[in-house]
């Protein structure tokens, strides 16, 4: 059965612009991978480019010739940056420079690729790839708010080993992971026309200005579920206690910090087709949060709590109530505590973990409970499991 990004990219026109990188000689691959699934590409590439790969390469690949130049007299009738642009589904740049993300941030069209990105009528994607300090430099930052803030969707980068010798933020997403967050780009993709809300992290509970209430969620699960369901090509919300991820591509993020403030960001984005609560949200709050800082006072302190609302449940008991989607953390007897969870919430779906098993790792080993019974995820990295999730509960759903 071909993938859903094989679907999504099959008859679609894609626009591969390549910038000046190191990265540029994966794109090679990427623009291997579009035309397998069967996607139009033409690729433009800047003069910065061609110092690293050839326009030869490219055209190979996509069958195709490759566009360099705005001011090139053989190519059509002048009006290429219009034409390529009112045809295409997607401009997708990859790898986006520094350099080019700065004269993007600005409306600058003083070549065809950047001419191309403020001509175009179609969605605009970019996938940074740069030297960690250049990623993190005040600039980088201004241009990256300013380009998401005009709609341009940000995949990555991925953290790691750079070809510079250095670690850090700043490596293209691989080819791969960038296929799979095509379906979302292009609208397609089987949950495409629907919102799906997920709540993902701890959450801290404030006890004085200075300390807080908070537990050892890292948020991961919560991210890598958004992203899935982002990549099958739902509007995606992810109302985010504190963590240090990077938002998943086209997922649109609400921070928060206290239960209190989820649940009335949770409220906020209601109505939506499905619900996904990953959050380890904190069952209790200090009764009330002192507002300085506590002083000693010799002797041990007492702190009284009190419950936080259950949004999950809440959410679940409306007239409007999503497609529901629960996690439960359990030490020890994990279906039993995990179906009574299903039940007391009435949630059509319930994922069930061990704690101890999953806190603070990359992979985890999940059931599901629904109505069918049980539904066992063999142990995968926790964006496998979430596409699995994500799998799960489209059939359900349909
Ligand atoms: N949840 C929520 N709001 C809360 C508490 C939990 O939305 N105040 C959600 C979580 O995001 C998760 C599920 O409910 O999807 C977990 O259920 P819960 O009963 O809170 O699990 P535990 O805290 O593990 O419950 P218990 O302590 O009873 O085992």
């Amino acid at each position: 059965m071909p993938g859903s990004e094989t679907v999504a990219v099959t008859g679609k026109k894609i626009i591969l612009g390549v910038t000046g990188g190191i990265a540029a000689y994966k794109a090679a691959e990427l623009c291997r991978l579009l035309v397998k699934a069967g996607a139009d590409v033409d690729v433009v590439m800047t003069d910065a480019a061609r110092q690293f790969v050839t326009p030869l390469t490219f055209q190979a690949l996509s069958g195709r010739p490759v566009q360099t130049s705005l001011w090139d007299a053989a190519q059509g009738d002048g009006m290429e940056h219009i034409h390529l642009t009112r045809a295409a589904d997607l401009l997708l740049v990859a790898p986006a420079s520094a350099d080019f993300l700065a004269k993007l941030a600005q409306g600058r069209a003083d070549d065809l690729l950047t001419t191309l990105c403020l001509a175009r009528t179609c969605r605009l994607a970019v996938a940074p790839a740069m030297n960690p300090e250049m990623w993190a430099a005040a600039p980088t930052r201004r241009n990256l708010d300013r380009l998401r803030a005009d709609g341009v969707a940000v995949l990555g980068p991925a953290t790691g080993e750079m070809a510079c010798g250095e670690t850090g933020p700043g490596r293209m997403l691989e080819p791969a992971e960038l296929m799979a967050a095509l379906p979302g780009l292009l609208g397609a993709g089987p949950l495409a026309g629907k919102k799906v809300l997920v709540t993902a992290g701890p959450t801290f509970e404030p006890i004085d200005p200075v300390r807080g209430l908070t537990n050892r969620s890292s948020g991961r699960m919560g991210y890598a579920v958004a992203q899935a369901a982002a990549e099958a090509g739902a509007e995606v919300c992810l109302v985010s206690g504190p963590t240090c991820l990077a938002t998943p591509a086209g997922v649109r993020r609400v921070d928060v910090q206290s239960a209190a403030d989820m649940r009335e960001a949770v409220l906020r984005e209601l109505p939506a087709a499905v619900f996904i609560a990953v959050a380890a949200v904190a069952d209790y709050r200090a009764a009330a949060a002192a507002e300085h800082k506590l002083k000693k006072q010799g002797g041990g302190l007492t702190l009284e709590l009190v419950e936080n609302p259950d949004i999950l449940a809440e959410v679940a008991a409306r007239s409007d109530a999503p497609f529901c989607v629960g996690f439960a953390a359990e030490t020890e007897r994990l279906a039993e505590h995990a179906d009574a969870k299903r039940r007391r919430k009435q949630l059509p779906l319930l994922v069930g973990n061990l704690a101890q098993d999953t806190l603070g790792r990359a992979d985890a080993e999940l059931v599901l409970f629904d109505d069918h019974g049980s539904h066992f995820l063999p142990r995968a990295d926790k964006l496998t499991q979430a596409r699995r999730l994500i799998d799960h509960l489209v059939q359900r759903l349909s």
